[in-house]
């Protein structure tokens, strides 16, 4: 098995600096290390951590009421290209943000390389404390971190080439085709969106109630087998106790072998294709930092199949 690593030290799909450290702290850290002996992987990685900065544009005026539209449309462009390339070629591609915009290139990415590949189109599991799918006008923040998922699944459209409009049909998901895991904070258009869409959609609530175990369950079961699957896991998902040093944090989260468990669930499958480890900012704590890029390194090796027995 072959695996394909990008690092995306790009921030500017929210205000605060610092989560473009992350993919630098990650690999300190020993996670592509641990992925090459643990894991048996034999890895393809450029050994850099892509900044971008040579892509995003000087004058960037907010539009429709988004921040940094053009930086962020360009870099997530660019990266879209980079994990098609790997996944185009069959390999898994785990990328490192960065901020959840870079889903938008990653995601798109994948679909677009598995509809060409295998006639395919892909299920998207979104853990996190957020849904991340405000259109440019539901926001209310104007941070584009907030907005991959509208943007992805085609709710959220513009036809400037340079903010977005190179998002075409082959890019995109079916929102029948997401789920969500390990929600908490939904802005009040968000909820409007999930409710219309009839989107699957499970809460920390509905965790507490029926317990991860049976939660995954139902998680899986709603995409089926055989599905490939692109995991995208916001280390915000996480209870602060475990992932403090993130830029939205949210209490009342998963706990640390919750965001294990389902990264080990979906690994279980065999169908997962991509995964994206984003969020992590190490400059926020002092001491919750380290605690923060261990946990992200935990979820990661356990999505790509490192098992406790
Ligand atoms: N819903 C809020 C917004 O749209 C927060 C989004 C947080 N997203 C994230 N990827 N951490 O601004
Ligand atoms: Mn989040
Ligand atoms: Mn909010
Ligand atoms: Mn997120």
């Amino acid at each position: 098995n072959e695996l394909g690593v990008v690092a995306v030290g790009f921030s500017g799909g929210q205000c605060k600096p610092g989560v473009d450290a992350a993919p630098m702290a990650l690999i300190e850290a020993g996670l592509i290390d641990q992925l090459k002996n643990d894991l048996e992987f034999k890895i393809a990685y450029d050994n850099q951590v892509h900044q971008y900065s040579e892509i995003q544009p000087a004058d960037d005026p907010d539009f429709r009421g988004m921040k940094k539209p053009k930086a962020v449309s360009a870099v997530t462009r660019k990266l879209c290209d980079q994990v098609y390339e790997h996944s185009r070629a069959g390999k898994f591609v785990l990328t490192l943000g960065g901020d959840h915009s870079i889903a938008i290139g990653t995601v798109a990415g994948t679909a677009k390389a598995t509809k060409e590949r295998l006639g395919r189109d892909i299920a998207l599991i979104w853990v996190d404390a957020h849904a991340d799918i405000n259109t440019p006008e539901t926001s209310e923040s104007g941070n584009i971190h907030g907005m991959p998922v509208a943007f992805l699944t085609g709710l959220a459209k513009e036809k400037k080439e340079d903010v977005f409009g190179w998002i075409k049909e082959e890019h995109m998901i079916s929102l029948k085709k997401l789920v969500y895991i390990g929600l908490r904070d939904i802005d009040r258009g968000e909820k409007q969106i999930l409710r219309a869409h009839g989107v699957r959609a499970f809460s920390m609530h509905d965790i507490d109630r029926h317990g991860i175990g049976k939660v995954m369950d139902m998680a899986l079961g709603w995409i089926g087998t055989d599905t490939p699957i692109h995991l995208s896991f916001d280390v915000d998902a996480l209870d602060p106790q475990w992932a403090p040093s993130t830029g939205t944090p949210v209490r009342g989260g998963l706990t640390l072998r919750e965001g294990d468990f389902i990264a080990e669930c979906v690994a279980e499958t065999g169908s997962l294709i991509a995964l994206d480890l984003v969020e992590v900012n190490p400059s926020l704590e002092t001491e919750g930092a380290q605690e923060t890029v261990r946990a992200g390194c935990s979820i990661v090796r356990c999505a790509l199949g490192d098992t406790l027995l």
